[in-house]
């Protein structure tokens, strides 16, 4: 009996699809001691190190058929795809080794001939992908909405009707959306605005994007699902590593006409691995289920947060329109000192902000780690040494 059919009739198998949760809650009594243990308030997941990764790879490689697929094509990719179409209701989707080129990608495809493309001045694309869209695809961006997470639908018109009025009329091709917005403490995109912004560029034949890096939060804090998100847009970018725990890649979805070939692009930009599955064999555990763990840590930051206030020394302030961030102030500690007792304690803190003090911190299941109250009391504890 090889190791896989001895797992199989083990039962092994059969438990294998609550690992996500098992790690998260460090429930497992059977993995190695000193593992899945710190709070990370720095990560949008489970904040991984090697060889807690690997820990979760050598589970997932003895207990499922993973197959290995061949420059991002086929094996484990395959499915992974099938996955991520199917949960973001699109007919098709293709893995990207990275958001950022899951953007670029999209975006010059759909903008073809009408190469002014509008995009929030904070959003990740115009800020931190080094102005690939203008070098590598003669694409002009047009910042907007400066400062802020929304694009007004007035701003959107204005700069349509400009476009098409000047000396050389041009067409706006693509309006290019992040929500949420990563640069502002992941507030979201006004979910109203969203859709009006969104109706009257499929009126223009304006096509659309979405950065949705992190958009598996974005139902519990508006309201809409996953699938009426995805809905408004022509493509979706989802980070595998953020939620998912990835140790890289991103899924770019749409329909069937668009992703068909898009592979050779990918690869023309030199991003098609040769063997993409190592660094995404563990997601599909942790997709599956996400967006309860996600509402169960907030849960729990909540607790945490209604403790912290009953100490005077600590402010909390939760972002207007926001998703997983929340602001801690401690007075009477300098920042470094906090950060560094409660490193000791197991407790991972984000740098403070400079200018503040303030700590700007993360919502992930691993404050499902700790009960609220013990971590609590991690706190005040390190307050004084
Ligand atoms: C909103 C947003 N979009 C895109 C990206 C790019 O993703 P990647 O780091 O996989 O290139 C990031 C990464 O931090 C992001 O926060």
């Amino acid at each position: 009996m090889d190791r896989r059919q001895f797992l199989a009739g083990s039962g092994v198998m059969a438990a294998t699809p609550v690992l996500a949760q098992a790690v998260a809650t460090n429930t497992r009594t059977d993995i190695e001691p000193g593992l899945f243990k710190h709070v990370d308030f720095t990560s949008d997941g489970l904040a991984f190190n090697p060889l807690e990764y690997t820990t979760v790879l050598q589970e997932v490689a003895t207990t499922r058929d993973l197959e290995a697929d061949y420059y991002s094509n086929g094996g484990f990719i395959a499915g992974l795809e099938r996955k991520f179409a199917q949960l973001l209701g699109k007919e098709a989707a293709m893995f990207v080794p990275t958001g950022t080129l899951a953007n670029h990608l999209a975006i010059r495809k759909l903008a073809g001939n009408d190469r002014r493309v509008l995009v929030q001045a904070e959003s990740h694309f115009y800020n931190d992908s080094g102005d690939c869209a203008d070098t590598l695809s003669g694409l002009n961006l047009i910042p907007l909405a400066l400062g802020r997470s929304t694009i007004e639908l007035a701003d959107v018109k204005h700069w349509v009707e400009r476009s098409a009025g000047s000396r050389v009329a041009m067409k706006v091709g693509v309006i290019s959306i992040e929500s949420p917005v990563r640069r502002k403490d992941h507030e979201l995109f006004e979910p109203g605005e969203l859709e009006r912004v969104c109706m009257y560029a499929r009126e223009q034949g304006i096509r659309l994007h979405l950065d949705g890096a992190r958009m598996f939060n974005l139902p519990l804090h508006s309201g809409k699902s996953v699938r009426e998100y995805s809905a408004l847009f022509d493509t979706v970018f989802v980070s595998l590593w953020k939620h998912f725990n990835g140790a890289s890649g991103a899924i770019l979805a749409g329909d069937a006409k668009f992703i068909d070939g898009l592979f050779h692009t990918r690869r023309m930009f030199g991003g098609s691995l040769p063997q993409a599955w190592p660094g995404v064999a563990l997601v599909t555990q942790f997709a599956d289920g996400y967006e309860e763990v996600y509402a169960k840590s907030w849960r729990a930051a909540d607790q945490l947060i209604a403790l912290l206030q009953s100490d005077t020394r600590f402010k909390v302030q939760k972002v207007p329109n926001g998703t997983s961030r929340f602001l801690l102030a401690a007075a009477g500690v300098a920042p470094d000192d906090l950060t560094e007792r409660l490193l000791k304690r197991g407790v991972v803190l984000p740098h403070a902000r400079p200018d503040t003090g303030v700590f700007p911190m993360q919502v992930n299941p691993t404050s499902l780690r700790t009960p609220s109250a013990t971590l609590a009391r991690v706190f005040t504890d390190s307050m004084s040494g």
